[in-house]
């Protein structure tokens, strides 16, 4: 299956009813076999989840911690782009040129990388003297 398929298809199940804004994601893992997420909201706003986090999610809970390429889904004007903290959680997974898609319900799309997407990421390597 596409990564697009996959997302599309999984953004339908996304739990958005306070923002009316239904977010799929797709991560092809390093063993080839791809992830899903959509988001999850909380009436206590805070407490949702983007589509991109549960989708690095179950790649772990399925024993994996490398994602090679991703793909995000919205039904938005402009192909859809994961938030800060997505970012951040996508660098921990993926290498600085792994291909990022972002696009729309109407095939507006566009290409990124996890390096573009979050330049001067913060890396363990910042931590090293105080491992
Ligand atoms: N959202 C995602 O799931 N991924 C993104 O890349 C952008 C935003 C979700 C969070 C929230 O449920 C809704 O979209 C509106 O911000």
């Amino acid at each position: 299956m596409s990564l697009l398929k996959a997302a599309t298809d999984v953004r339908e199940n996304a739990h958005a009813p306070y923002s009316n804004f239904k977010v799929g994601a797709a991560i092809r893992a390093a063993s080839g076999a791809i992830y899903v997420g959509c988001n999850v909201e909380n009436v206590a706003y805070p407490e949702g989840t983007c589509a991109e986090a549960g989708a690095i999610a179950a790649m772990v809970a399925a024993g994996e911690v490398e994602l090679v390429e991703a793909l995000v889904i919205a039904d938005s004007p402009l192909p859809v782009s994961p938030c800060g903290g997505c970012r951040q959680k996508l660098a921990e997974f993926g290498v600085q040129d792994v291909k990022i898609t972002m696009t729309t319900m109407a095939g507006n799309s566009a290409e990124t990388t996890i390096g573009q997407l979050l330049p001067g990421v913060f890396t363990a390597e910042h931590m090293k003297d105080a491992l």
